[in-house]
């Protein structure tokens, strides 16, 4: 695995650490309307993240690479911005879950291209399955935003 990819993949393991607590911020602090619909989604994507995390994980563990595991290290790496300990209106959620995801997309992408170029097909699979729910996940905020 080049150096690059492993940066790259650990790096997308701390926004996922970070993403699972910020599900979870979200899930507790939604209000408004669509409140149960939320509530529940938010649930659901926050043990989707956590499997993500430990797969994403055991893959660098796989590949010979140390997967970043404290919170203190996982927050120095990631680029996902955390939310207040504060109340938020769902079509706040839903706008600011939207921004997120084009950026999951964006970067899930790059570690597809990333993988592909050092020949390591296991890897770009595993990413373009993630891509291609988190393409589905798009569709579906965008939906609700209509
Ligand atoms: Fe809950």
């Amino acid at each position: 695995m080049s150096k690059v990819l492993h940066d790259k993949l650990n790096v997308y393991l701390a926004n996922q650490q970070i993403m699972y607590i910020k599900l979870h911020n979200l899930h507790w602090y939604v209000k408004g309307r669509g409140f149960f619909t939320l509530h529940a989604k938010l649930e659901e994507l926050y043990n989707q993240t956590a499997e993500i995390m430990d797969q994403v994980a055991e893959r660098l563990l796989a590949l010979g690479g140390s997967p970043v595991a404290s919170a203190k290290n996982a927050l120095s790496l990631a680029s996902v911005k955390e939310l207040e300990d504060a109340p938020i209106s769902s079509d706040d959620t839903v706008r600011g879950m939207i921004s997120d995801v084009e950026y999951w997309i964006r970067d899930t992408n790059e570690i597809v291209k990333l993988a592909e170029e050092d020949g390591d097909g296991a890897t770009a699979d595993m990413f373009n399955g993630y891509l291609a729910e988190y393409q589905k996940l798009l569709w579906m905020l965008k939906s609700h935003m209509a």
